[in-house]
């Protein structure tokens, strides 16, 4: 498996399970379907609002022997609402707690967007904190002093434009590890993944595979479907493998980690397994051709009139 590695020697394995959506009552058994088949990577979020039920998985998982915690890189992140310095710990800690865990492997900052504490999702404009109010660099020192804790192994951060990478950097020497944004075909970013590799940040690629289990009101009308698109099926149809394995061998093509998520037992050993595809020049220069600019997670749910984060990405 391919891994990213760090600057201590860390490796993270290049495809993860990713868990939004995943539901409760589903989410364990994906978990333990996910490393008895050999992935070693989870990626959850104190926001998915389940990371009890990821937690039995590992519990049951590491206390079974076969596979110890140290095999495996867990990630989380930082809702939203625990900005504050005072909330970051607290936060973690809960998340920690959760998922049966002493530390993590890695933590980010879920989004540059703060909310008032306990609020989970802004409804009003007066629910948000300006980044004036609480500014990055305030929740990033707290997710040092968690690294220095032994809380937490890697930190880093989310949904981060280059221009508020730059921004951060240059108000701490403690350069985030990770920036997890949207990274497929449709969005391939490339000068935000060149601005990290030239500042030895790793980037994580979500929503891979089109993210079609999102909620409706969080759908565009007629949204495009990458595991539809006609030259990655076509690649697909060359390899003998599915769409959802060409995507997935695209993105650790270009050097990221990825992190499908599913709860269906097949899609979760068929997506590992994508590894194995060995994309051609012509097959990456066939999916560079698809030429469209669309990202599914607009950051929209955000907006409320008059809130400050409007135009999340060009902050
Ligand atoms: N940092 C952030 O702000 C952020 C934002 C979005 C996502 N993420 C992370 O990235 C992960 C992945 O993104 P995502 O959940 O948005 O969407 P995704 O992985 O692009 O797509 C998930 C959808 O694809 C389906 N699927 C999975 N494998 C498949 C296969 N082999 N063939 C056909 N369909 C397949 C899943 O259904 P089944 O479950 O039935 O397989 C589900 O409906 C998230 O779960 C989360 O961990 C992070």
């Amino acid at each position: 498996m391919e891994t990213l590695k760090f600057k201590n020697g860390d490796k993270m394995p290049a495809i993860g399970l990713g868990t939004w959506k995943s539901e409760k009552g589903k989410v364990e058994e994906a978990v333990k379907i996910a490393l008895n088949n050999g992935y070693r990577h989870i990626d959850c979020a104190a926001t998915y609002g389940n990371e009890a039920e990821i937690g039995r998985a590992f519990n049951e998982i590491f206390s079974g022997g076969k596979i110890k915690r140290e095999d495996v890189w867990v990630t989380s992140k930082l809702w939203n609402d625990s900005h504050r310095k005072e909330h970051v710990i607290p936060a973690l800690k809960q998340t920690l707690k959760d998922l049966q865990l002493d530390y993590l492997d890695l933590y980010l900052i879920h989004w540059p967007v703060a909310f008032k504490h306990r609020v989970s999702f802004p409804s009003k404009d007066e629910d948000y904190l300006s980044l004036e109010e609480v500014p990055i660099i305030e929740t990033w020192n707290a997710m040092i002093e968690a690294k220095k804790q032994g809380l937490v192994k890697h930190i880093g951060v989310s949904n981060f434009s280059s221009k508020k990478l730059n921004d951060l950097m240059s108000k701490t020497t403690e350069i985030p590890e990770m920036n997890q944004v949207e990274l497929h075909p449709f969005l391939p970013q490339p000068e935000l993944l060149q601005f990290c590799q030239e500042n030895n940040i790793h980037c994580t690629a979500f929503s891979p595979l089109g993210s079609s289990d999102r909620s409706e009101k969080m759908k565009a009308e007629n949204e495009p479907s990458l595991l539809k698109e006609p030259a990655i099926i076509e690649v697909a149809k060359k390899h003998n493998v599915s769409p959802a394995q060409v995507l997935i061998k695209w993105a650790v093509a270009r050097g990221t980690a990825v992190i499908p998520k599913s709860t269906t037992k097949d899609h979760i050993i068929s997506n590992l397994g994508s590894i194995k595809v060995n994309l051609e020049e012509e097959d990456l220069k066939k999916i560079a051709g698809i030429g469209r600019d669309f990202r599914y997670v607009t950051g929209e749910f955000f907006v409320t009139p008059g809130n400050p984060y409007n135009n999340i990405y060009d902050l």
